[in-house]
């Protein structure tokens, strides 16, 4: 896990002896090494984490966001902030370095790496907070004065400002649908690696997303607005949100 500690030292009791861990843990142990390892084989093999089994380290219950004892302990415990509420401290330039690398390893159907990831600098903060209400004027004649300061302070939340940008190839013959998921996916891996690190992360687009005088000033036509990723750490302690109930969502087919 990014930034993490090794979840092998950090496996529950409850792990140990338990005949179905036991035989994840070794059939993932034997991935990639039924025969002798090339040297480059041994270059690009990822050691493969122990499941939890589960019911172990959920959410449910505990209270605890973004637990890092484990990869499915934080996928499951997951919680992004609010980014009025996001504050220094921030990655450093290495965290976020870690961030975007684990974004740009997202699955990408047809090498066509279809996002970029523009990172907003403090210095330039302000210069976006004027783009963003000059643009808002300029479709919005009539907006009053709390909008305009709505869309000022979007631009000055938290530490760390990352626009991801939909740049997909349309010349390619993978659909485009697919080249946004992969982009999706990007976003999601920032927001992950954020809770990996121990920060706190929120993906919004709100209507700086969807206006090419915003857009124009990251990408070309064509490209499109992903999201705005916040990261900082938060003020306030997080909550939970109502989750849709699994049952209404999951299904056997037939
Ligand atoms: C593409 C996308 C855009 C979003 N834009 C906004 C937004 O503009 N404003 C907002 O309040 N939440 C927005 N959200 C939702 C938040 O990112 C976040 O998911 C939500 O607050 C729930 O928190 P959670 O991530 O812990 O589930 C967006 C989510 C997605 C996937």
């Amino acid at each position: 896990m990014i930034g993490g500690t090794d979840s092998r030292s950090r496996q529950p009791e409850t792990d140990r002896g338990n005949p179905d861990v036991l035989s994840r843990r070794s059939a993932n142990s034997r991935i990639g090494r039924g025969r002798e390892e090339s040297k480059k084989q041994r270059k690009h093999r990822v050691d493969l984490k122990p499941a939890l089994p589960l019911g172990e380290g959920a959410v449910s219950g505990g209270g605890m966001f973004n637990d890092t004892s484990s990869t499915l302990d934080l996928l499951r415990t997951r919680r992004s902030g609010k980014p009025r509420d996001l504050i220094e401290p921030g990655p450093t330039d290495v965290q976020l370095r870690t961030i975007l690398e684990a974004a740009i390893r997202v699955p990408d159907h047809g090498k066509l790496a279809p996002w970029r990831f523009i990172i907003i600098g403090r210095e330039d903060r302000d210069r976006l907070s004027a783009l963003l209400t000059s643009a808002y004027r300029a479709e919005k004649p009539e907006a009053g004065r709390l909008e305009i300061e709505a869309m000022a302070q979007f631009a000055l939340f938290a530490p760390t400002l990352i626009v991801v940008l939909s740049t997909p190839v349309h010349t390619s013959k993978i659909p485009v649908w697919e080249q946004e998921l992969s982009v999706g996916a990007a976003c999601m891996n920032v927001l992950t690696a954020t809770h990996a690190i121990g920060f706190v992360g929120s993906w919004q687009t709100g209507w700086p997303a969807y206006t090419d005088a915003v857009r124009d000033a990251f990408g070309n036509v064509g490209d499109r607005i992903a999201g705005f990723i916040f990261i900082g750490s938060s003020a306030r302690s997080l909550e939970e949100r109502p989750r849709p109930d699994y049952d209404s969502i999951v299904k056997n087919w037939g």
